[in-house]
């Protein structure tokens, strides 16, 4: 079964509270799927995912280092910009399936670029679509976030 929950939000810092509550549910295992255009927020809401978790750096979008590591929370979070992958097998040899099975939450801008991701971690992944809404306003975003219940 799939859950579904859609939302809405109105400035950068509704959807880093949005991913502050997400992130707040997270336990380690799991696997956040961001999948947005360039400049969607998907970059807020994971800063404000790693808010909840306790780390306190400034989170940035890993697009050209692909993947930071942020130790200082109560679960470890791996980010990873999958915009300069273009294959599973590229994935791998990050080391992606090494942290995957580390007690850590893994979140991945782009991960629409990878099928296999959703394939593969179908159970473990928090499917976060983010889309603008500039016909509404420019700061306007519809959020669906979808989970499957195995
Ligand atoms: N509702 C909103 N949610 C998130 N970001 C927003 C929103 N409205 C405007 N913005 C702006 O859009 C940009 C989103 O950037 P970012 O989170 O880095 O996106 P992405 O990681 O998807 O490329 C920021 O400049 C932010 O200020
Ligand atoms: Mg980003």
């Amino acid at each position: 079964m799939e859950l579904l929950l859609k939302f809405k939000t109105d400035s950068e810092y509704e959807t880093a509270a949005l991913g502050a509550k997400i992130g707040s549910l997270l336990k380690p295992g799991d696997i956040v799927a961001l999948e947005g255009d360039l400049g969607a927020g998907k970059t807020h809401f994971t800063g404000g995912a790693a808010r909840a978790l306790g780390i306190d750096d400034y989170i940035t979008s890993p697009t050209f280092t692909i993947l930071n590591e942020y130790k200082g929370g109560r679960i470890p979070l791996y980010h990873y910009d999958l915009y300069r992958i273009s294959s599973y097998d590229e994935l791998t040899e990050t080391g992606f399936e090494e942290y995957a099975s580390e007690q850590a939450v893994i979140f991945i801008e782009w991960a629409d670029r990878i099928p296999e991701i959703m394939r593969i971690y179908k159970n473990r992944i928090t499917h976060v679509k983010i889309l603008r809404r500039d016909d509404i306003s420019p700061e306007r975003r519809d959020i669906e976030i979808r989970r499957f219940e195995p």
